[in-house]
């Protein structure tokens, strides 16, 4: 049976999700979705990073321990996935002892193996980064991300060996070049391989906050350093050699571009040290922008922005969970920057979802009920709307297969236009009832059964209700592609209820 192991960073735990830690977790609930409809073994990891300075101080200035604000944190990060629908197998807490017990051992594991060592770290320090830089990376002393003072930093520290990789790394994305995707992300993590890989501090005796270094117990590991693990600790690393084996090394790891160094250079770094396959995929996303700013909670507290008006939970209540979830897939190809605006969910959720779709449905249901007394015909065989479908099938699958959601959207939206258009050609409002009728109307209705399963890892909630419209029995989910991604499926004869529009319209002051 093909795998297919996808995660998505740990967000940190000092503060409450917001869109953007929202656009990566729904394309990796919509990839999963879509590898369980291929019917691979699916295995969709995500989590919160609860350790590191970042997380220490949001929690001390709320008056909180670190301890109860990430129990809090948590909690809002669990809330807003499952509004949001996400239908994860796993959540990472970095504060639970499954994944201390998994760092301990990787990174006790690293120190055997000779790639740890002691020495005076003396540099620059980024605290809404959690990452150091040196005078000739910063922005003359203060943070090029963030425009933050940076904080100087002198401690006795353990070092990764980082510089011991440089050709391992530079052969290993020789033989892999589908490591990082897309290309421009992979060159970006390639040329910063190729300028010279300088060793890593990765222990901290300034901060208690994080998992303790089994072999110095005054030190706690840098929070990277523990963070990264999550990705291994959640398939049993040190605790289950059976399950290490079925998941690892092939995986899936959906980043955003801020993070390509960590996740590209220092992980498969690690897993080297540690005698490990590197992971075999890492997939960089951009960043959604508001105003061409990144839509993070720091530049929120610099900036002005208040995320709370887009916290994931307000969008929902406002647009409904699979329209904004539609969005953030449709709008933007991943891989690149987005801006986000409450306008452009707007104008996708009139144009495309209440327009295109749900009239397309509503038209359907409306003349089965009208003409068809209620009952769905089957499709014909032959149909000119049969080489649409199944050209919007193969365009979807290749696309979902590419890590390309909005390309897998569209092809899927191109076949409900065809299908409004072999509507409107054959305008069945106007035919008698009888066999010609129920030829149209019967491709119709199997055009509407392949969109609900080529649009469910987008919007699963409205896709079941579509299949319950036409008819069908449990879910699009429950679905296996190949065998269901077939036309001429719809059977016929089922009763076709005709509901309240599915999005009904929105005015732009909404
Ligand atoms: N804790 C680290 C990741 C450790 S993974 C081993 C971290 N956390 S974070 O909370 O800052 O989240 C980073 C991720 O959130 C980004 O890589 C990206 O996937 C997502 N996003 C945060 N802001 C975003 C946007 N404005 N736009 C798109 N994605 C954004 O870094």
């Amino acid at each position: 049976m093909r795998r297919f192991y996808i995660t998505t960073p740990i967000y940190y735990a000092n503060d409450a999700p917001h869109v953007g830690s929202a656009y990566t977790t729904v394309n990796a609930d919509a990839l999963a979705r879509w590898h369980r409809l291929l019917g691979d073994e699916t295995k969709f990891l995500t989590g919160v990073d609860e350790h590191g300075q970042k997380v220490a101080d949001a929690a001390e200035k709320s008056g909180f321990s670190p301890h109860d604000w990430t129990e809090r944190m948590s909690a809002r990060f669990l809330e807003a996935w499952d509004a949001l629908g996400i239908q994860y197998d796993d959540f990472i807490r970095t504060t639970e002892p499954r994944h201390h017990e998994s760092v301990q051992k990787f990174l006790g594991t690293i120190y055997d193996n000779g790639y740890i060592y002691k020495d005076v770290y003396q540099g620059l320090y980024c605290v809404s980064c959690e990452d150091y830089y040196t005078i000739e990376s910063s922005d003359q002393g203060r943070c090029p991300i963030h425009g933050s003072d940076l904080t100087e930093m002198e401690e006795e520290n353990w070092f990764f060996k980082l510089s011991a990789f440089e050709d391992r790394l530079i052969e290993y994305f020789d033989a892999h070049p589908d490591f990082v995707t897309p290309e421009t992300k992979r060159n970006e993590a390639y040329s910063f391989l190729k300028s010279g890989l300088k060793d890593i501090s990765i222990t901290r005796t300034s901060i208690s906050w994080g998992v303790p270094v089994p072999w110095d117990e005054r030190h706690v590991f840098y929070v990277w350093y523990d963070a990264l693990i999550n990705y291994l600790t959640a398939i049993g690393y040190g605790r289950d050699d059976d399950e290490v084996e079925k998941w690892w090394p092939s995986s899936h790891h959906l980043i955003g571009k801020e993070i390509i160094r960590f996740h590209c250079v220092w992980w498969p770094a690690m897993c080297m040290a540690a005698g490990l396959e590197p992971p075999s995929h890492v997939h960089v996303g951009g960043w959604l922008l508001i105003g061409g700013q990144k839509l993070g909670k720091t530049m929120a507290a610099n900036g002005g922005l208040k995320l709370t008006d887009i916290a994931p939970i307000t969008l929902i209540e406002e647009f409904g969970v699979d329209p904004l979830r539609y969005y953030l897939l449709r709008e933007t190809a991943l891989g690149n920057d987005g801006e986000f605006s409450l306008e452009g969910i707007l104008a996708r959720y009139n144009t495309d979802l209440a327009n295109n779709l749900g009239n397309l449905v509503a038209r359907v249901t409306t003349v089965v009920n009208s003409k068809c007394a209620g009952v769905g015909p089957a499709p014909q065989l032959e149909s000119t709307l049969r080489a649409d479908a199944e050209t919007a099938i193969s365009e979807s699958a290749a696309a979902w297969q590419r890590f390309a959601p909005q390309s897998a959207l569209e092809a899927t939206w191109r076949l409900i236009g065809s299908t409004n258009a072999y509507l409107e050609q054959h305008a069945p409002w106007k035919m008698e009832s009888g066999a010609a009728l129920d030829a149209v109307m019967g491709d119709a209705l199997e055009a509407i059964r392949l969109v609900a399963i080529l649009s469910s890892p987008a919007m699963p909630g409205v896709c079941d209700e579509i299949w319950r419209r036409i008819g069908l029995d449990g879910s699009p989910a429950d679905q296996i592609l190949e065998k269901s991604a077939v036309w001429g499926r719809y059977p016929g004869g089922r009763t076709v209820v005709k509901g309240d529009p599915l999005f009904p319209r929105m005015k732009s002051d909404a």
